[in-house]
């Protein structure tokens, strides 16, 4: 009867997944989703711990299992109220690495069950999965953790991708000797498990190691996929539907997420991992020609005498925190009788759907937000362009120049506007490392400033406009 009644709480539980993961496909929608996914989880979890059965056997270890889960839940909780949005990246990767780190413990643990009776190749074969897979991404995670918060400055050395293919090719052998010692297995193979766990740390280490603290989003997301994968493998395991199914979702949505981020970049997976800009190896700009700088004042009376106003909202905005300043100037606009809209680049920003959060964070509405085709549709009719810490987003280069590396990347193509206000502090690069031939155009005025203070007093100077 209480298989039954679990079969159906799992069957609902990865129901609420799918739902909550289509939900999330929409900021408006987004935060439901990630409720509703909870609460199936929620569901799944106190079903498996009440009324799953092993030989006529249910869980009775109840005080180890509630303080766990006590602890952990009090942890996530603070944890995610405390977090910054800039600081975002640093958290996912922190809690994808304990997922990891707990599929491979379930590999740890049950190989030590099984073997002391008789282990099926498969279930061998799954139990070596999960622990490489959840070790790297354990690994790995951390490492980009300690990158995204500068712990861990970028660290390559010279052949070290032959070292890489090495370590990863010694682990593959050692785990396929195991399963093909699988008739008996004796004290070394116990050994062998164990360094093919050393193996898969190191390897998540020597991975993540090079590639630049700016690509880190791409590499969790990678390693977000890897920990659905080895999770699922603890739910063939443990034929566990709910595990399976959760760990496939998160496996595929990182994976799609992966490919969206390097697409939206114009490069590939391979390019983002042995690493070509993004890190320390970002240049300076050399200079080109002369750009204009605009007074706050001037910047003013432009914008307040607009008919259509876009808004380009980038990284700088985020470390700026001036999201709030950012909604605030388009209600003053907006009470002059001016439009104002927001263009979002897909990787405008350092995080899938940074410029969204960012902007719904500081109530900016949803139809105001035009994603990159509808804005580029747009942009040849607005007055004014407002970027306000972007930079490789709206680089004509990408359209223009073969040679640059951000060549083929999809970008706002502001230029197309009757005039462009830049706000940034210098005339530094972006992440890409490169120059912007936008600062150089007859049309382009430089408003150089903190993000939030020149957003602070260019609201006070449009009051009295
Ligand atoms: P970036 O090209 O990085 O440019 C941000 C600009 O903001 C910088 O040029 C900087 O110039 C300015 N800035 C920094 N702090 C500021 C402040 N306090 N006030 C005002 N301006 C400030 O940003 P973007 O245009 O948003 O492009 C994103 C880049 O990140 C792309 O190259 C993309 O490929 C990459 N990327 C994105 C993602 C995702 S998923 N979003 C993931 C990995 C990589 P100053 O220093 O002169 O102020």
């Amino acid at each position: 009867m209480s298989f039954s009644v679990l079969s159906i709480i799992y069957l609902l539980g990865s129901v609420t997944f799918i739902i909550g993961l289509k939900m999330l496909s929409h900021p408006a929608t987004a935060r439901k989703g990630n409720l509703i996914a909870a609460g199936g989880m929620t569901l799944a979890i106190l079903g498996t711990i009440f009324l799953y059965e092993h030989n006529g056997e249910r869980l009775h270890n109840y005080g180890w299992i509630f303080t766990g889960l006590l602890i952990g839940g009090v942890i996530g909780v603070l944890a995610a109220k405390k977090v910054k949005m800039t600081a975002m990246p640093e958290m996912v990767s922190l809690f994808n690495g304990t997922g990891g780190a707990c599929a491979a413990l379930i590999s740890a643990i049950e190989f030590r069950h099984l073997s002391e009776n008789v282990v099926t190749t498969g279930e061998l074969l799954t139990i070596l999965l999960g622990l490489m897979i959840g070790a790297v991404s354990f690994a790995g995670s951390m490492i980009a953790w300690g990158k995204l918060n500068g712990r861990i400055k970028d660290f390559a050395f010279k052949g070290q991708h032959i070292v890489n293919q090495v370590v990863l090719a010694v682990m593959v052998i050692c785990a396929v000797w195991l399963l093909w010692s699988n008739d008996g297995l004796q004290v070394h193979h116990h050994i062998l498990f164990y360094i093919v766990l050393v193996l898969a740390l190191l390897y998540g280490v020597l991975f993540v190691m090079p590639i630049g603290g700016a690509d880190m989003p791409v590499v969790i997301s990678l390693l977000n996929s890897f920990t659905g994968v080895a999770a699922a493998c603890g739910g063939f395991l443990y034929n566990n539907q709910v595990m399976l199914t959760g760990g496939i979702l998160v496996g595929s949505a990182g994976t799609i997420l992966t490919i969206l981020m390097c697409k939206a970049m114009n490069r590939s997976l391979k390019n983002v991992l042995i690493g070509s800009f993004g890190g320390a190896k970002a240049g300076v700009a050399k200079e080109q020609g002369l750009y204009k700088a605009i007074s706050l004042s001037d910047a003013a009376v432009v914008l307040a005498y607009a008919q259509k106003v876009m808004i380009v909202p980038g990284y700088g905005l985020a470390v700026a925190q001036a999201q709030h300043a950012c909604h605030e100037l388009e209600k003053q606009l907006e009470e002059k009788g001016v439009s104002v809209l927001y263009a979002i680049h897909p990787v405008a920003g350092r995080m899938p759907g940074h410029m969204n959060v960012l902007l719904a964070e500081a109530d900016v509405s949803y139809d105001k937000l035009l994603e990159m085709e509808q804005a580029n549709a747009a942009l040849p009719t607005t007055d004014v362009v407002l970027v306000l810490g972007a930079n490789d987003v709206v680089n004509p280069a990408a359209k223009h120049d073969p040679d640059s590396p951000i060549y083929g990347m999809p970008i706002l193509e502001v230029e197309t506007a009757k005039m462009v206000i830049v706000n940034k502090r210098s005339m530094k690069p972006g992440y890409a490392g490169i120059e912007n031939d936008l600062f150089f155009q007859p049309k382009t005025s430089m408003l150089f400033g903190d993000a939030k203070q020149v957003l602070q007093q260019l609201i006070s100077e449009i009051k009295q406009v």
